[in-house]
């Protein structure tokens, strides 16, 4: 069942219960998520030799600030609208290296078979005007309860180290000035998320580079190592004669 049917079926407990019961639904959700990235990362480690994932932040959002979303977007602040309305409650952010990881997550993270992608929104390919560039997913997880299934929401957010320095510095200046900062100001960090696009693509091509060079020098010395092997072997023949 999804999360409106099960506040639907709690209809009756108090309302403190039900509060209760839903958060703990996001909870373990954000715990599901973080398990399966970590699955990924530690697999990837194993077969590609590095470490797609820079860092996992996750957190459940404030009671208060789900309130202020729900009236922002006109909706009464209960635990209905809540499930329904508000995507974000169990939020896990995903920060990466390299632009191809991004994409390389997304698609194993979307392909696993008991999440469901609700919604995608890549920033990356279409940036927000703000300048803002990230890979957002909905997802919806199984959350097996005693007496229940329960599909739980959460969005997932993938960035690079590079777009997450620019998120964080502009959510900060944005809360300063309450959403309206000088002109001046929002023009500067347009520009520097033109920068944190060619450092991006920068970082990747040389990232490539370096391992087209390791795989070039492993090969001539598997070269080498063979040359020596068949020599020492000529050696030791002609010395037996
Ligand atoms: P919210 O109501 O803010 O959750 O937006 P939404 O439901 O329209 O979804 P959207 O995908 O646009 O944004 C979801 C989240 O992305 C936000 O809660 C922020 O964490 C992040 N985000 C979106 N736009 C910006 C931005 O311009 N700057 C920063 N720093 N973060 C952003
Ligand atoms: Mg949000």
């Amino acid at each position: 069942m999804d999360q409106v049917e099960y506040v639907h079926e709690l209809a009756g407990q108090k309302e403190v219960d039900t509060w209760m019961r839903t958060m703990l639904l996001y909870n373990s959700a954000v715990k599901e998520i973080g398990t399966k990235i970590d699955i990924l990362n530690e697999e990837f480690k194993e077969t590609h030799r590095y470490n797609p994932i820079e860092y996992v932040k996750s957190r459940v959002k404030s009671p208060e600030s789900i309130a202020k979303k729900l009236r922002r977007y006109g909706y009464e602040d209960n635990i209905e609208n809540m499930v329904e309305h508000c995507n974000d409650i169990a939020g896990t952010r995903i920060v990466c290296s390299f632009t191809s990881d991004i994409y390389r997550l997304a698609d194993m993270i979307g392909r696993q078979s008991d999440i469901n992608v609700i919604s995608i929104k890549d920033y990356i390919k279409h940036p927000k005007a703000s300048g803002y560039k990230s890979y957002h997913m909905i997802v919806s997880i199984p959350i097996f309860l005693s007496d229940a299934v329960v599909d739980t929401k959460v969005e997932i957010q993938i960035r690079t180290m590079a777009m997450d320095f620019w998120a964080s510095l502009e959510h900060k200046i944005y809360y300063k000035f309450e959403g309206s900062a000088p002109d001046y100001i929002s023009r500067d960090l347009r520009e520097c998320s033109q920068i944190v696009s060619m450092l991006d693509a920068k970082m990747l091509s040389l990232n490539e580079a370096v391992m087209k060079a390791k795989r070039e020098q492993d090969e001539y010395e598997e070269v080498e190592k063979n040359a020596h092997r068949r020599l020492q072997e000529e050696i030791e023949k002609s010395s037996k004669k």
